[in-house]
């Protein structure tokens, strides 16, 4: 797709969220994260300072976490979307949210949607994090109820229940 064609105003999208196709008619400048809660319902993913600072908004796009807020929809093309809600959900939790869940991580919750799909990374690798690492991983994810101690727990101990799974 072109510069000049994304500029140009509504344009039908073709992106796949989750394992599934989904199409819509948008600006092509449109910001992913909008794209996802506007036109997808997806409100999983919270959208906070709009600039690429709090990490509230972080899904994946081909396993790699990005910023939806600064990503244009018409810029993902045919790489996979994942968002929160593709993780798990009542009675079939990810390790991740069952982690968060034990630690009792979550607090007001508004950053916990962009913390686990930034967490993602430290799950595929064969040594666990270091309290350390995940410290420097979730560097990008700002929580304002700024209990990290507890979602440094989780993310340790979503490592070993992945393993286990
Ligand atoms: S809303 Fe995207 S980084 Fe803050
Ligand atoms: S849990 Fe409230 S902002 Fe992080």
């Amino acid at each position: 797709m072109t510069t000049a064609a994304i500029h140009e105003g509504s344009m039908p999208v073709t992106i796949t969220v989750n394992g599934r196709t989904e199409k819509a008619e948008v600006p092509g400048l449109t910001p992913l994260g909008d794209f996802l809660r506007e036109k997808l319902g997806l409100t999983g993913t919270k959208l906070g300072c709009r600039a690429g600072d709090c990490g509230s908004c972080t899904v994946l796009v081909d396993s790699v976490p990005v910023a939806s807020c600064l990503m244009p929809v018409a810029q993902v093309g045919e790489r996979a979307v994942a968002t929160v809600e593709g993780l798990g959900g009542e009675g079939d939790l990810h390790p991740l949210q069952e982690a968060f869940r034990n630690n009792n991580a979550s607090q007001c919750g508004f950053c916990i949607p962009g913390i686990l799909m930034a967490a993602t990374a430290f799950l595929d690798r064969a040594e666990p994090p270091s309290r350390a690492e995940v410290v420097d991983g979730l560097s990008g994810n700002l929580c304002r109820c700024t209990g990290y101690e507890s979602i440094v727990s989780a993310i340790v101990e979503a490592h070993t229940l992945n393993r286990e799974a």
